[in-house]
């Protein structure tokens, strides 16, 4: 089969990747790809942007695609699943009204009560008063959610009341703002996906990611950091306990109101005191977690996507998944998470790759005018390590990143090292 892969982030060049090794998958073209991609799989511009739907059809018409996954949640939420199954191809992606699980934190907790899934309480504000009301209510630490797409940076906790509420201001300042105050969470987070054909779910293996920038959660958050699999801490039991309770619960509630949920149910939790609490929905594969979870995944993608995008997942054989530890560490430019420098010079990739015990997955780069690798926006490089302990993982992506050289950049030097410590407790 031949498969279109919209996206240019790291995350895509891991599916890209693992579907050039799925012996089912002929052809792999990515939209637009990035200078990595190009290693593995044609790219092909939309010439009006990837989340313009008939642009992506267009594309994938012309290819003759037989599956289109799409990657990042702004097309799905501009309607791209939807334009692409109109025209006959089968596509791994929620229609834009289903990827307001994503798009909308007011609307995913509607649908959270209606399916009475276990969240921490909120409240969906319109007006400074009703913000300060919630903010009193609900006490400190404060949680500021905005409600729409804000790549990961939407949300602000803090025990300041008027950093909460400036925040908020902001939010609300925005066209038809929202924003959403929220319970604060108390424990470990985990990323589960769940690929979802409409009716059926399949969970994948867990998967912890690192939001903020600096080590030991200091700073702003970020869209991640980096994350690891498997987490060996987490309680027994609980991937089950969140299909049976979180997932699909919530992929049967989107099917009884006429809006079905094709593609990946990323599904953020807390696991508190009080069992797992969901702290986010996203409606597409996260990055970096992606990155660590396919490192794992031995069961071919393709097939395996295109059962989902079917409605055939019920008839998928059990996943099979590597015993491995997987870890990855995002490379970032300076001043990210705010406006990145781009055009740096980056060296050293060719060397990672060739080592055999890491390789390099590209996000913000591209070729200058000498076709030279430089930097082209905030998470650069995700690197990326598989080893039989999780020190073995950790020794081996930290000797890649060091390898590396790009002026100005940034990395955490604690992904998943409390979890080698055995440091982390439910
Ligand atoms: P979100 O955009 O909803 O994923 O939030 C980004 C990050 O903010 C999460 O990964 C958490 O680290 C933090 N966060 C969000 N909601 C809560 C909450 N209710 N309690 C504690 N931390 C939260
Ligand atoms: N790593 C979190 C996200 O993709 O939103």
């Amino acid at each position: 089969m031949k498969v279109l892969v919209v996206g240019s982030g790291a995350r895509e060049h891991a599916i890209v990747r693992s579907l050039s090794l799925d012996p089912s998958v002929d052809e792999v073209v990515a939209a637009p790809g990035n200078p990595g991609i190009a290693a593995l799989a044609a790219c092909e511009p939309v010439p009006t942007g990837i989340t313009d739907p008939q642009g992506v059809v267009d594309l994938a018409t012309r290819l003759g695609a037989d599956l289109v996954v799409v990657g990042p949640e702004a097309p799905l939420v501009a309607g791209v699943a939807d334009a692409v199954r109109a025209a006959g191809i089968a596509c791994f992606g929620p229609s834009a009204r289903a990827a307001r699980l994503e798009g909308s934190k007011a609307f995913a907790k509607e649908v959270m009560s209606a399916a009475e899934v276990p969240t921490g309480l909120a409240h969906v504000c319109t007006t400074v008063e009703e913000v300060e009301e919630a903010l009193d209510a609900l006490g400190a630490p404060h949680v500021v959610k905005e409600d729409g797409l804000a790549a990961g940076k939407g949300v602000v906790v803090t025990d300041s009341r008027d950093e909460a509420l400036d925040h908020a201001r902001a939010c609300l300042a925005k066209e038809g703002g929202a924003v959403v105050i929220e319970e604060f969470l108390d424990g470990p987070e985990v990323s589960l996906f769940v690929l979802c054909d409409g009716s059926s779910v399949v969970p994948l293996v867990p998967a912890q990611d690192f939001k903020r920038v600096g080590d030991d959660d200091a700073g702003p958050n970020t869209g991640g950091m980096g994350a690891y699999s498997p987490l060996d801490w987490a309680p027994d039991g609980l991937v089950d306990d969140v299909v049976r309770r979180v997932a699909q619960p919530v992929v049967d509630e989107m099917h009884r109101r006429g809006t079905p949920f094709t593609g990946v149910l990323f599904i953020g939790l807390a696991l508190t005191s009080r069992g797992p609490r969901v702290i986010e929905f996203n409606a597409r594969f996260g990055d970096p977690e992606t990155q660590v979870v396919l490192a794992r995944l031995l069961t071919p993608l393709g097939g395996v996507l295109m059962a989902a995008a079917r409605g055939r997942l019920d008839e998928l054989p059990r996943l099979r998944w590597s015993p491995e530890h997987a870890v990855t560490v995002v490379v970032a430019a300076q001043s990210y998470p705010g406006t990145p420098r781009t055009g740096d010079l980056i060296s050293g990739v060719e060397e990672v790759d060739g080592s055999g015990e890491a390789y390099v997955l590209h996000a913000g780069t591209a070729r200058d005018d000498d076709d030279r690798l430089v930097s082209a926006g905030g998470r650069v490089l995700s690197v990326v390590a598989t080893g039989e302990s999780l020190a073995q993982a950790r020794e081996r992506v930290y000797a890649g990143v060091a390898g590396l050289d790009l002026p100005g950049s940034h990395h955490r030097t604690d992904i998943a090292l409390r979890a080698e410590q055995g440091a982390i407790t439910v």
